[in-house]
């Protein structure tokens, strides 16, 4: 870990923020992404005191495929390299199919998919130049199940696991590869503005998931951890 270069999109959501917090003693060099520069400065400030060396903080916005390219930019410029990107950023519109507006369909779109693809296209052109690379694509379970409700946030998730399938095949040869994370529900954030009803107390904790993510990241060289699924046993998918 103690020479990685890792970029964590969605660093100060519930699970990124918990993975950023268990690197911080690691030595890895962290590079943390969202939209709102002065959470990523209070993280930042917060990783410090836990032993985080070299941390840089980049307010992107992925849904615009520049800033995902300047993001990866300027952590090459800064710690010479790309070795892992943990894209951990997204939002879920949970609603009835005939209740969802153009607009949300677009949102799920935008974000959970075209966001995840920009940002996985701007990581691998500078992974490539050193023929190694790590994209840690946390999906969720909706990437491959599906859920009454959950029709555009599945569209966008099942899209996910698509490209990434595709891009891990083209990439193989640079040494890239790929971990998509199949989590069921984990208790933070992003549920506070879920309309859905949901019992956040049976769900898996952000420590569960960031501990699953650590497991990837840290693997020999030679293993290739391709799909993590972990799911609260209240609510299993088979
Ligand atoms: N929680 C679950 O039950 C669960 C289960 C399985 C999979 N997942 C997936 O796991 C990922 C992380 O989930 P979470 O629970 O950590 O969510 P969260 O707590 O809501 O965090 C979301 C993160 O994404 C960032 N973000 C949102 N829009 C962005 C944009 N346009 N550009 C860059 N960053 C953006 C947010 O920061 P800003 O607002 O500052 O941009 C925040 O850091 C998501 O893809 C989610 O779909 C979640």
């Amino acid at each position: 870990m103690q020479n990685k270069v890792i970029v964590i999109v969605g660093a100060t959501g519930g699970i990124g923020i918990t993975l950023a917090r268990k690197l911080a003693p690691t030595g890895a060099a962290l590079v943390l992404a969202a939209r709102k520069g002065d959470r990523l400065q209070a993280l930042a400030a917060e990783l410090a005191n836990l032993g985080a060396t070299r941390v840089l903080t980049a307010p992107t916005d992925i849904t615009d495929p520049t800033q995902a390219i300047a993001l990866m930019q300027k952590a090459v410029a800064q710690f010479g390299a790309v070795d892992v990107l943990v894209n951990s950023a997204g939002a879920g519109i949970l609603k009835q199919y005939n209740k969802l507006e153009p607009a949300d369909l677009n949102a799920m779109l935008d974000l959970n998919l075209k966001g995840s693809f920009y940002t996985c296209q701007a990581a691998a052109e500078v992974m490539k130049e050193r023929k190694v690379g790590h994209i840690c694509n946390v999906v969720g379970i909706l990437g491959k199940h599906s859920m009454a409700m959950a029709s555009a946030y599945c569209a966008s998730k099942f899209g996910v696991v698509g490209f990434s399938k595709c891009m891990a095949d083209e990439l193989k040869r640079f040494g890239i590869k790929f971990t998509l994370f199949y989590f069921g529900g984990v208790d933070s954030p992003f549920w506070d503005t879920v309309s859905l009803k949901v019992d956040r107390t049976k769900m898996l904790r952000p420590e569960t998931a960031a501990d699953a993510i650590l497991f990837a990241i840290a693997a020999e060289p030679q293993a290739v951890p391709m799909e993590v699924n972990i799911q609260p046993e209240s609510h299993l998918f088979f």
